[in-house]
């Protein structure tokens, strides 16, 4: 399949373009500043634009089966996710691309707590709850998105970080997946294989899935 990724040169991106390039999938990485190093295989294509503006993703989704978000704003700089999300959602609609976008663990439900999300937990991290609210809003611009729009919204667990790649994990919806533990975790690496199976074996077409070990 032919792929696009912004927010290519993140954490979580560089992994999904890895995974989806040891898929074997065509594979176009968008970077915003063309000067800066990026790291990227060389079997990925690069292209240049910004997920804020509705023109370059109409652009650069062109001709792609699959448009893959990862992209994350600067500490402080956190309402810009919204201004990404609006140009991703303008910029599909009524392509027939499908938009896939990794979001954040705050909104899901916690187990057994009638409904509270995360992030409104008393004893979430006070460094992340910016963050954390601009993905909450991040999801509900997905779910308030119109009927032309191909989207899927992936949760990861609380604890994202770069690890190794097992292939098993547990996939949900709305609520967080914690082990027998307590814990809620996932690596990078694993929210990848989880993403490129969405792609593959769309199961969560305009709703929100999460996963965790
Ligand atoms: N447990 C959790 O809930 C959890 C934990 C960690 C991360 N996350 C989520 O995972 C996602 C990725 O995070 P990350 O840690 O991989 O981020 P990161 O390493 O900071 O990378 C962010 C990427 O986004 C790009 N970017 C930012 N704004 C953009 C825009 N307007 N257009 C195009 N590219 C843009 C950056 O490009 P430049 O190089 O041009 O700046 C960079 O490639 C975020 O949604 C984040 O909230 C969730």
């Amino acid at each position: 399949m032919r792929i696009t990724v912004f927010g290519a040169t993140g954490n979580v991106g560089s992994r999904v373009v890895a995974e989806a390039l040891a898929r074997g999938h065509e594979v176009t990485a968008v970077v915003r500043d063309p000067a800066k190093p990026h790291g990227l295989p060389a079997t990925a294509a690069l292209t240049v634009g910004d997920a804020g503006d509705p023109e370059d993703v109409t652009r650069i989704s062109a001709g792609q089966d699959v448009v893959i978000t990862a992209t994350r704003p600067a500490p402080g700089r956190e309402h810009e996710l919204s201004v990404a999300t609006k140009g991703l959602l303008a910029g599909v609609a009524g392509t027939g691309v499908r938009l896939l976008a990794v979001g954040g663990a705050g909104s899901l439900t916690v187990p057994g707590a009638g409904g509270t999300t995360l992030v409104e937990t008393p004893d979430f991290p006070a460094e992340i709850r910016s963050i954390a609210l601009a993905c909450s809003e991040q999801l509900d611009l997905y779910r308030a998105a119109g009927e032309d729009v191909d989207w899927t919204y992936l949760s990861p667990a609380a604890l994202l970080e770069p690890g190794v790649r097992t292939g098993r994990f547990r996939l949900g919806r709305d609520e967080l997946l914690v082990d027998a533990a307590g814990d809620s975790a996932i690596s990078m690496e694993d929210l990848a294989v989880a993403l490129l199976d969405e792609v593959e074996q769309p199961a969560h077409r305009r709703s929100r899935f999460t996963a965790a070990y």
